[in-house]
């Protein structure tokens, strides 16, 4: 339904091998909105997507999520992916045996469901498409998933993938990382082709420029495992041109990360190791 909340996380908690990383983020999209999270790195951005998609690391101890008004932390992951979650992660995994084509034939299927199989010419057509549409060369269908692929083509492959599971809450992770401006267009073109009222967007990056080309409706920092300020696209404007520094000292916050041993901090980044 168009403007009804789709995606709702209230008072997420996350541990990651037994240190609390993500410490109370909360974080509501409606459809055919599109959220821009920023931060520095280390400040638990990714470890968010990994929770929201349930990866086994990532324990949630508190909070909830829901998609569609269902518990989403409930489900295993591929139920997540069938209930309409997408996540292009930051560092997509290699898969030596599996082809392209066959993973996404794969991945279409559970998406649509038993007895709703695309059949294989369908798929092919498609397929083609969207790989013309993101400039990509037809024989990546056939090679291994990932295997060999420059950054910037694992990336359009994650696009890929969105375009063809046609989820309900898409999550970039970092997808502008290692995106020569070229690609960083069609990457933001094939975004804007599915921006839909039934359909929002989770854009976790680090710089600004992508926003430039996806325009976002809401911009959140997050800092210390939880978003620390939210406005409109002016945000993501004055990170650009003024970096954190100005966030953190207006909310007295010294060290943005989160989850490093306190230890490492007794010892100056910057000495050098004595010599006997
Ligand atoms: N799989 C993991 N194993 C150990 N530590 C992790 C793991 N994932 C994240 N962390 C820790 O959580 C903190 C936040 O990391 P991350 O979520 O990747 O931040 P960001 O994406 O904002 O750069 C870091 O201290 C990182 O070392
Ligand atoms: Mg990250």
């Amino acid at each position: 339904m168009a403007n009804s909340p789709i995606f709702t996380i209230d008072g997420l908690k996350a541990n990651v091998e037994g240190k609390e990383i993500l410490k109370g983020l909360s974080l509501e999209v409606k459809g055919g909105e599109v959220h821009a999270i920023m931060g520095p790195n280390g400040t638990g951005k990714s470890t968010l997507a990994s929770a929201l998609m349930g990866h086994p690391k990532y324990e949630v101890t508190e909070g909830s999520a829901t998609l569609d008004g269902e518990d989403l932390l409930e489900m295993a992951v591929d139920e997540r992916a069938r209930a309409g979650l997408f996540l292009a992660m930051q560092y997509p995994s290699e898969i030596t045996g599996v082809t392209n084509a066959d993973f996404l034939r794969s991945a279409i299927n559970v998406r649509r469901g038993e007895g709703n199989e695309i059949s294989l010419i369908k798929f092919i057509r498609q397929m083609e498409a969207k790989m013309k549409q993101l400039e990509m060369n037809p024989e990546f269908m056939h090679r291994y998933l990932n295997e060999g692929f420059s950054g910037g083509e694992k990336k359009r492959n994650e696009i890929l993938q969105m375009l063809l599971l046609e989820p309900k809450i898409v999550i970039l992770d970092e997808i502008d990382s290692g995106l020569d401006i070229d690609a960083l267009r069609i990457v933001a073109e094939g975004v804007n082709a599915m921006r839909s009222e039934e359909r929002g967007f989770l854009i976790i990056t680090h710089y600004q420029r992508l926003l430039n080309y996806v325009k976002p409706d809401f911009v959140h920092v997050m800092m210390q495992g939880r978003i620390v300020k939210s406005g409109g696209p002016e945000l993501a404007e004055r990170l650009e041109a003024e970096g954190y520094d100005w966030v953190k000292a207006e909310l007295g916050i010294v060290d943005e990360t989160v989850g490093q041993d306190e230890e490492e901090f007794k010892i100056p980044m910057n000495t050098t190791a004595p010599k006997y």
